[in-house]
This record gives structure tokens, C-alpha cells and sequence, in this order.
């Protein structure tokens, strides 16, 4: 397919873009600072990449930022992580709602702090009616979770009598998960050179495109957001057809 740097026909563009943002101690340490110190650097990126979403007019921006393994970290790093998620929470809510972002969580709330899951809250409420780039924040996420709960769900209602087994199809098992009003995502993009899924959305990445870049997390920017679009744009989404089908519907 042809392609050109930064094209503009935008209605080829993903309508969801999913990114585990890797990277942010690597970043740190190759700077000789404290692999923690990474993370304020990782909070710009998102700023940049997120203020290019909504530019380019993408639907779904879905951002990895703490899954429901990174608990293992040491105490002082989860400790430092939840101080900046509030921090950033506080002062870039406004600039979302300003900006017509409507922000969503995904992952199991209980175990953050009072603090943390009201202000999460109050942040989905004072958004939710913004109709631009949809924000999801992946925060204490795992995708086996979220499958296991979704099961556990379907089975309460097969247990009450509400549906057969046999009525259980991709439909409803979608429905039970995460964000089952979104489309799922087009383009993944995992920055910081690892090539894997690292438990994120794995239902969801079932067709998928991926994009994996060695550049670290925080210096993602726009530029580089550009080139992982025009890789996605020069693949060919086949979805189990053969290329000529594909080509004979899109001419
Ligand atoms: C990603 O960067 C941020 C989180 C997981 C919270 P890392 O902290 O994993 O950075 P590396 O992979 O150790 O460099
Ligand atoms: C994945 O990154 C999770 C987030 C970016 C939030 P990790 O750095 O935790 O992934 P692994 O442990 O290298 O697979
Ligand atoms: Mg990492």
C-alpha cells in the first residue's frame, strides 16, 4: 500500500489507539537518575501524545499505566506512582474538560487510596458529557482480570436463571468487560523495546495492529506518533480474508 509520511486522509486514521508506556526507569537510569525520576518524564509524554490524539481527531487513546502486577515494584516506586497519578489528576483534569476529553478508567478501584478513587470519580463526572478524544487510563488493569470477572459475571446470571449457556456468545462476553461501549483498538503501540502484552487489553487486541518502537517512553512525542500511524497505515487488515477480497471491497 502506498503511503506517504503523515497522510492526511484521516478517515483511514485508528479510531482507537491502545499504548503500554514502557520505558520510564530505563529513560532515568541512562540519565543516571533514580529509575522513579522517570515518571514525571513519562507524565509530559502523555500530555504530548494525548494532545495529538485530540488533534488528529482519534476517537479512543486507551494508555497502560499501571497494571495489576506493577503491586511487585518496590514500596517506595508504587508509593511514588500513586503520589503522581493524584498529583496529575489535580492539575490536568481541567485542561481535559476544557478541551472536550472525556476521561475513563479501567482496572479494580478498591485498592487505591479514598483519595485516589474520589477524585477518579469526581474526574469521569465532571468529563463524561465531552464529546472529543475518549481518555481511558488503564490503572491497576490486568486483561486476565477483567476476563475472570467478566466470567464471574456471566455465571451469576447463568445461576439466576437469566441465560442459557448456550446463549453465551463473543457479544455478551464483550459486554461484560472493560469498555464494552468502545470499539476495540486498531493500532497498539508499546514503546521501550519489549514485544509483549504484559496482561493489557487481551480480549480486545484480538485483530489489532502492533507497533513496537525501542524509543522510550518519555520521549514519545508527536513526530513519533506520526510514524507509528504511518505504519499502521501501511498494513493490510485482512481479518482472515485473503488480500484480493480485501482489495476487491475497498476499490
Ligand atoms: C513504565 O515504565 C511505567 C510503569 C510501568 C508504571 P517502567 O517503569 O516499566 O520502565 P522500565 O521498563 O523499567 O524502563
Ligand atoms: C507494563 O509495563 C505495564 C505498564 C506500562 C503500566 P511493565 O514494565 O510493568 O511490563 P513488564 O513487567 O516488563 O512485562
Ligand atoms: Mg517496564
Amino acid at each position: 500500500m502506498q503511503v506517504e509520511p503523515g497522510d492526511t486522509d484521516k478517515s483511514r486514521y485508528p479510531k482507537h489507539i491502545a499504548i503500554i508506556m514502557d520505558g520510564n526507569g530505563r529513560w532515568a537510569q541512562k540519565r543516571h537518575l533514580p529509575r522513579i525520576m522517570g515518571h514525571p518524564a513519562g507524565v509530559k509524554a502523555v500530555k504530548r501524545v494525548v494532545t495529538f490524539c485530540a488533534e488528529q481527531d482519534i476517537q479512543v487513546l486507551t494508555l497502560f499505566a499501571f497494571s495489576s502486577e506493577n503491586w511487585r515494584r518496590p514500596k517506595e516506586e508504587v508509593s511514588k506512582l500513586m503520589g503522581l497519578f493524584m498529583l496529575t489528576m489535580q492539575a490536568e483534569v481541567k485542561h481535559l474538560y476544557k478541551n472536550n476529553i472525556r476521561l475513563r478508567f479501567i482496572g479494580e478501584r478498591a485498592v487505591f487510596s479514598e483519595k485516589i478513587q474520589q477524585k477518579m470519580a469526581e474526574s469521569e463526572r465532571l468529563t463524561e458529557n465531552n464529546t472529543g478524544l475518549t481518555l481511558v487510563i488503564a490503572a491497576n488493569y490486568g486483561g486476565h482480570r477483567d476476563m475472570t470477572l467478566a466470567m464471574q459475571d456471566i455465571a451469576q446470571q447463568v445461576k439466576d436463571g437469566i441465560v442459557a449457556p448456550d446463549e453465551i456468545d463473543e457479544t455478551m462476553i464483550a459486554g461484560a468487560l472493560s469498555i464494552p461501549d468502545l470499539t476495540d483498538p486498531d493500532l497498539f503501540i508499546r514503546s521501550g523495546g519489549e514485544q509483549r502484552i504484559s496482561n493489557f487489553l487481551l480480549w480486545q487486541l484480538a485483530y489489532t495492529e502492533f507497533h513496537f518502537t525501542e524509543k522510550l517512553w518519555p520521549d514519545f512525542d508527536a513526530r513519533i506518533m506520526q510514524d507509528a500511524i504511518d505504519d499502521f497505515l501501511s498494513r493490510e487488515r485482512r481479518f482472515g480474508r485473503t488480500s484480493e477480497q480485501v482489495q476487491k471491497m475497498s476499490s
